[in-house]
């Protein structure tokens, strides 16, 4: 580094530069101090400035070699995937891996624009797809020779295979789990050099299908610095540069490589995130990349007209004026942008962003290979049209949105408006954002709201490649391509679609996986619903379109429901929470017909002319559900609904909670009337939030929400009814306590054992006024819901229930929310009658008080969820769970471990599912029905 002539740049500078830009500068020193410069060195004379430079005829030859390089372009040559290629094998070939044979899959290729399904084998061979379809016998021999004799076969009896999942964009490595000061950063000038090799995220990931992944820095900084695309696999090296395919030259300085100029790649990011981490404006960060590429330009040209002399033979001139090729570390891989070699992710959300960036393209001439997270890329097609070099592939989360407000018009019908105008689009997890191993849940979900199926594939597999630069080798199940593929249990596009076995670069990753058994429908693509009215009416109110429904209810307010298959509902009669069966069709071939009057069902016959009106049908609305079902509203928990609406903009929320053992003591105010600082959700609920309405748009009526923020601390949640316009409407408060919410957790800044003391010294307080919420636990009358994961906090915690049980006499009704370590002691657990809401059905060892995960199939054959029914004996799962048991976890169980009580002779709120159910993909909601506030709300 100390080589390079002018990479700290700030030391030339006469002025002060303004802070913002110091700050800018600041770290641009970094980026480029990280970087090994290739500058090639002449003898010179003397060291004096006028002396005239002596070039010699090595010098001359690498002067020559160096304007060839820089002004060839990036990438491989046509001829990359030949025979030639197949012949010598993958460059990340494993010697001494076998060939493999799949026999007898369905292959979503991923050609044909995704199109593409062959019926057949595929055989892997040095690291490489050596034939796909037909396998002439001959190569089959020639793999077996070269083996010694040895070809795995793998017959995979007609299920689906596709090219191994290819993620645009990923901190896996970078922002680490479990997440430990030491080993996790995501913000890095480089950042292979921050790449944690022992992150428990890339077994998980390639678990998903997930093989390779394009790991960027942060947004923080307008330039983030440069990224990586990698295989997941671990290699022997055990190195983080051999974890990267087609490593550039400027990472290796190796011989190998050479062949061709490899693509490098790198991220910017405009809008809140560097603005918020520099106190700038979008107008400086604007500035900060035109400051930037002008640096950049101003070299790239110079050395331009170095080649163009050196070329030319102007050996004198050139010595005359110091004979030093133009070049400066700092701006390096911006020159390298200019030049169209690097592949460049752009972080990027509004149109006034995308509008910015697209300005800057076409100033300085570059292109950009996709916009990450995009938000508002949906509302401006055009726009990304104008990009210099045409629109960038564009890479999407398919419903993360409105947690700041750049995010706030994002839609879930973003990759099908995109499609829809021939623009490319990605589906990426932004890991640990979504858990990249769930990354096909993200294409899954672009399907379900309209996004064609081959392209919906193709968005996790070959353009996400292509952007990448990385078309030519994965994302495609073809011959010369890497050796990635996935076996999947069931058609890729169904929900929970799970890998049987992955193979990186020829070599399987599973090593004893635990397969699915799937019904046979399972196989096929699943029916999605028309969404054309939704999708227009989102891009015609700019993102935000109306999420309340249609009223009928009242004088003339009676809604017929016809071909309804099934009925479940809340037992009316149960003196507990249960849920019924009414009727259930499914086999027949016409369901039932279904009538509501103010909100109550008063009729349910067969067949369509049956329940007639004594008004002739005047007052009806009639719905046709299509083979449609009628299920219980559900609840959710473990989200802030209702105390948040735009996580990052405080004004939008209720805000956080005092924690007294964490902020010290409480003003005086709050610890009047006994309550100890106690806060109730219910005083903090915001209705008719854009996240409140949607959950109810999807079948969710009822949350239950604890106080936000606390440390220690929460408070004691609320119940309340999603759908309700503001808290004095009729039904709207469905219980304003529930339970008292604390966390015990070893992220607080106090210990964990002053927390369980705490909790012993409230618990076994003599002082506790009558009627408080802590007396109430105390008195075995009110749940306590712990928020806690780790195992050993959660056995301390039953050890305290017992002690205060045999002390008092009394029952402490305890509650675990989180529980990702509770599989661990899942006996005990149940012994003590104690509830765990797994509040991440999708285990993730974010922290190192999750770490102990079950992973579920195909890792291993059990999950935590599984593992705690079975303790707890309620349910006969035998691997499995049935609709009425799934549905019940998000309804009468919740209630139960949450403390929600139903009012005695309320009717609970019922969902209507146009063709299907709610556990079903094709089916979609389209109302509501509320006896409580006597309506069906139809959307
Ligand atoms: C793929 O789709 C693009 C855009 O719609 C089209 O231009 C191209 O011809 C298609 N390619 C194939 C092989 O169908
Ligand atoms: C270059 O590649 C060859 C063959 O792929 C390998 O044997 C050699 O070790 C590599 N050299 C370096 C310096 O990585
Ligand atoms: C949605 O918009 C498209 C294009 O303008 C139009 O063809 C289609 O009929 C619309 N569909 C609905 C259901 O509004
Ligand atoms: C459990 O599942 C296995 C495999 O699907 C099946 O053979 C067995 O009969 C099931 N047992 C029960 C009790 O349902």
């Amino acid at each position: 580094m100390s080589k390079s002539p002018g990479s700290l740049v700030e030391s030339n500078k006469a002025s002060q530069p303004k802070p913002t830009q110091k700050a800018f500068r600041r770290f641009l020193g970094l980026v480029f101090c990280a970087l090994v410069a290739h500058t090639v060195y002449w003898s010179r004379s003397s060291l004096g400035d006028t002396a005239v430079a002596t070039i010699t005829k090595a010098d001359r030859a690498a002067f020559l070699s160096k304007c060839a390089n820089i002004h060839t372009p990036a990438g491989p040559p046509p001829s990359f995937s030949t025979a030639t290629r197949i012949r010598e094998g993958s460059d990340r070939w494993v010697p001494g891996t076998p060939a493999t044979l799949l026999r007898n899959a369905k292959i979503w290729t991923g050609a044909r624009n995704g199109t593409e399904v062959v019926y057949g084998d595929v055989l892997l061979d040095k690291g490489l797809i050596v034939a796909v379809g037909y396998i002439p016998p001959s190569l089959l021999a020639a793999a077996k020779t070269r083996g010694g004799g040895e070809v795995k076969v793998l017959d995979v009896a007609g299920k689906w295979i596709t090219p191994g999942l290819v993620d645009l964009h990923s901190h896996i490595g970078v922002y680490s789990s479990p997440a430990l000061n030491g080993i996790s950063t995501i913000f890095d000038a480089q950042n292979i050099d921050g790449l944690n090799t022992h992150d428990a995220s890339y077994e998980l990931a390639m678990a998903g299908g997930v093989t390779t992944a394009q790991i960027l820095p942060g947004s923080a900084n307008n330039i983030g610095g440069q990224a990586f695309v990698i295989k997941l696999r671990p290699t022997a090296e055990k190195s983080a540069t051999s974890k990267v395919i087609e490593p550039p030259l400027t990472l290796t300085h190796s011989a190998n490589g050479t062949d061709y100029i490899r693509w490098r790649h790198m991220k910017h990011a405009c809008g809140e995130n560097p603005d918020r981490v520099y106190g700038q404006t979008r107008m400086d960060g604007q500035w900060n990349f035109r400051h930037a590429y002008d640096e950049a330009r101003k070299i790239r040209d110079a050395q331009d007209a170095f080649c163009a002399k050196a070329v030319a033979g102007k050996w004198a001139a050139l010595e005359a004026e110091g004979a030093e090729f133009p070049e400066e570390l700092q701006w390096e891989s911006l020159v390298d942008v200019l030049r169209g070699r690097v592949k460049l992710s752009i972080h990027c959300y509004e149109a006034v962003d995308l509008d910015g960036i697209v300005r800057l393209s076409n100033e300085f001439k570059f292109p950009v290979a996709s916009f990450h997270h995009a938000g508002e890329t949906y509302l401006v097609p055009d726009l990304l049209k104008k990009t210099w070099g045409g629109a960038p592939s564009i890479a999407l989360f398919a419903s993360n949105f409105r947690k700041k407000r750049e995010a706030y018009r994002g839609s879930e019908f973003a990759p099908c408006i995109l499609a829809d105008h021939g623009i490319p689009v990605v589906m990426k997890s932004d890991h640990p954002v979504v858990n990249s191993r769930y990354l096909l849940f993200e294409a899954q979900q672009a399907h379900y709201y309209g996004l064609n199926p081959a392209l919906a594939l193709a968005s996790v597999t070959s353009v996400p490649a292509r952007a990448a630069g990385l078309g030519h080798r994965v994302g495609t199940i073809a011959e010369g391509y890497d050796a990635d593929i996935v076996v999947w249990d069931s058609h890729p596009l169904t929900l929970g679609a799970t890998p049987e076995q992955v193979y990186v670069d020829g070599i399987a990753q599973l090593s004893n996986p635990y397969p699915l058994q799937k019904p046979a429908a399972f196989q096929h693509l699943p029916e999605t619903p028309n969404w054309d009215r939704e999708k227009n009416n989102t891009v015609l109110w700019d993102g935000l379109p109306p999420l309340t429904g249609w009223k009928i209810g009242g004088h003339r307010g009676r809604v017929r429901l016809l071909n309804v298959k099934n009925l479940v509902g809340f037992n009316e009669l149960s003196d507990h929470d249960e849920l019924e069966t009414v009727f259930d069709d499914s086999g027949k071939d016409k369901g039932r017909v279904v009538v509501i009057e103010d909100g109550r069902i008063t009729c349910v016959q067969r067949p369509v002319d049956s329940c007639t009106s004594p008004f002739g049908g005047d007052d009806e609305v009639v719905l046709d559900l299509r083979g449609g079902s009628i299920g219980p509203g559900l609840t959710t928990y473990g989200s802030p609904l209702g105390l948040v609406e735009i996580r990052l903009e405080p004004s939008t929320n209720d805000g956080n909670v005092l924690d007294p053992l964490i902020g010290g003591d409480l003003p005086s105010i709050l610890a009047k009337g006994g309550e100890k600082g106690l806060i109730r959700a219910a005083d903090g609920l915001l209705f008719e939030g854009r996240n409140t309405l949607l959950a109810y748009r999807s079948g969710v009526t009822t949350a239950v929400t604890a106080p936000s923020g606390g440390g220690f601390l929460q408070g004691i949640a609320t119940a309340f009814s999603v759908g309700a316009p503001h808290a004095l409407a009729k039904g709207a408060v469905v219980q304003s306590e529930t339970a008292l919410h604390v966390s015990v957790s070893f992220t607080l800044p106090v210990s964990v054992s002053t927390q369980i003391s705490a909790l012993r010294s409230v618990l076994f307080a003599q002082d506790s006024e009558d009627n408080s919420a802590w007396r109430k636990v105390q008195e075995g009358e009110m749940p306590l819901v712990v928020s806690v994961e780790s195992a050993d906090a959660m056995a301390t915690l039953l050890s305290l229930k017992y002690e205060y049980e045999e002390t008092s006499g009394k029952t402490l009704k305890l509650t675990f929310a989180g529980g990702s370590e509770a599989h661990l002691i899942a006996k005990d657990i149940a012994l003590a009658g104690v509830s765990v809401i797994v509040t991440s059905s999708r285990p993730y060892p974010g922290l190192w008080e999750q770490r102990r995960i079950l992973p579920g199939p195909p890792l291993s054959e059990s999950s935590n969820v599984l593992t705690l029914l079975d303790a707890g004996t309620a349910l006969e799962s035998n691997g499995t769970m049935s609709k009425a048991q799934a549905l019940a976890l998000a309804t009468t169980n919740l209630h139960e471990a949450l403390g929600v009580v139903r009012r005695r002779f309320s009717i609970p709120d019922l969902v209507l599912y146009e063709a299907g159910g709610p556990l079903d993909l094709q089916s979609k909601v389209v109302g509501v029905v509320s006896a409580e506030r006597g309506v069906v709300e139809v959307f």
